[in-house]
Order: structure tokens, then sequence, then C-alpha cells
């Protein structure tokens, strides 16, 4: 069985020191064998908070973890920096590749960077970025999972969030459903869904999710959703069609840790791609 925590938008620099120590207790108690972190990391892209996230992403007891950056991790201030090297401390801390993958017998995850220099909130998506991840996705093995993971959203549940929007999202949803993607995670919203984008889209034939998280550790919460994170489970069988569970945890004051507060049961597309 995979056990994938999905975690979102931890900020540091604003993040909350109890929450962010139970959720490494949440790690030790749920042993997510993949970690995945979909932006956001930083507050304002500084060299201390980033070494604060090092620290806290070595402290999770799970053996992999599949990192991206967000706008935040973006200098906002400091202009030559954001201009001519957006990505030093970023990279300096999280390596290289801002668009890492990562494969097992059983998963599949094609990461992808909506962020841009020149559009310090919002994200974008180019026509090579998108055919990228088709042809990840189209190597992809039946036995798989198959999740793409972006900062920004490529699906709202609200009109007030329609702006936060990745550019580019009309054309991605169609074809990475086409290219056999089951799940597309994401962040930036700070507020905690999931959407199955086929019974949205009538012309979509494929079942095709997006997952969403909250911000797990940061002070930066929405009034109407607190710290969150994701578990997903994953078991490859031939006996039952495919599936995956996924459950919210939300961090709740009184017992000073996650609670899985929901559960979903979500059916995936045939193996064959
Ligand atoms: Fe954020
Ligand atoms: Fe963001």
């Amino acid at each position: 069985m995979d056990v994938i925590l999905h975690l979102s938008d931890p900020h540091f620099g604003t993040e909350l020191p109890e929450v962010t120590q139970a959720l490494i207790e949440l790690t030790y108690q749920e042993q997510p064998n993949l970690t995945i972190i979909s932006g956001d990391i930083t507050q304002r892209a500084r060299t201390k908070q980033f070494t604060a996230a090092k620290a806290f992403t070595e402290a999770l007891q799970s053996k992999t973890k599949v990192v991206i950056a967000g706008n935040h991790d973006i200098p906002l201030f400091n202009l030559p920096m954001r201009l001519f090297w957006p990505y030093y401390n970023y990279q300096k801390t999280f390596g290289e590749n801002l668009e890492p993958v990562f494969e097992s017998d059983t998963l599949l995850v094609v990461t992808v960077k909506t962020t841009r220099r020149y559009r310090h909130v919002n994200g974008e998506l180019s026509v090579t970025q998108i055919d990228r991840v088709c042809r990840l996705l189209q190597q992809g093995k039946p036995s798989q999972l198959r999740i793409v993971v972006a900062h920004h959203p490529l699906f709202v549940n609200n009109m007030v969030d329609e702006d936060n929007v990745v550019k580019g999202r009309d054309r991605a949803i169609f074809q990475w459903a086409k290219a056999g993607a089951d799940l597309i995670l994401g962040g930036h919203i700070h507020l905690p869904f999931i959407i199955p984008l086929h019974q949205k889209i009538d012309e979509l034939t494929y079942p095709l999710w997006v997952i969403q998280a909250g911000p797990a550790v940061s002070e930066r919460m929405r009034w109407n959703a607190g710290n969150s994170v994701n578990i997903i489970r994953y078991q490859e069988s031939s006996d039952e069609p495919r599936h995956c569970k996924v459950e919210q945890w939300d961090y709740h004051d009184q017992q000073s840790g996650f609670l899985c507060v929901a559960k979903e049961t979500l059916k995936l597309s045939l193996a064959t791609l």
C-alpha cells in the first residue's frame, strides 16, 4: 500500500510551531512512503525561511519527498533577484530541478512549474510544459497511480477563487486526461477540496480528480479553513477496479494534533493506457 502525504503552503516564516511539530508527529504515526509538497514553502523566499523549511522536511518521517516552488518562493521585494535569479534560494535548498519526477512500480508523480517571475501571484502553463507532462504520463505503467502536481489550482469550486486558476488549464486538463493522469494535486488558495473534473466537464470521458490541500502549518489561513493536509492511499490490485482513497486531516487545537475529518474513495480510469 502506498501512503502519500500531500501538504502545501507551509509558508515558513509564518509557521505555527505547535502545528509544525504535530505534522512531524503525524508522519511518525502514518508512515507515508512519499511526501509531496506543492509549493509556497516559504513566506518571502528568504534564506532563513528556506533553512527552517529544509529542517522541517528532513524531520518528516517519509522516505521520499517531492517538492515544488510556489509564487512565494520567488523574492517579491528584491527585484534583481526576482528578475535574474528568482529560484536561487529555492534551488540552493531543494535542488536544481524545478520539475522533479518520481517513479516507482506503483506511482508516477510528474510535477510542473506554474510560477513565473513576471506574474508574482498568478500561474501559467506553457504548451511545452503541458506536452512534457503528457509525454511522461504516456510512459507510465498500468500499475501506477499517475499524479500531476502544480502549485496553482487547475479548477476551483467557488467564484472568488476563479482568478487563481492557472492560465492554460483547459488544454492541460484535456491532454493530461487523455495521457492517463489520475490526480492533479495543488495548493495556493489555502482551501482543501476534491473535484471530479469528469463530472464538471462534459467532454471529459476519463476520470480525473483535482485534489487541493489547505495551508499545512502556516498562520495564513482563510476564515473557513484551518491547517490541513491530505493523505492518499493506493493499493494496486488486479481484483478490484482501480481506485484510491483520500483523507483530509485537520489540525485541532484541543488535541494538539491532526485528525482525519473526511474520507473519500476516488474511482480511477481503466489501467490500460
Ligand atoms: Fe500560499
Ligand atoms: Fe501561492
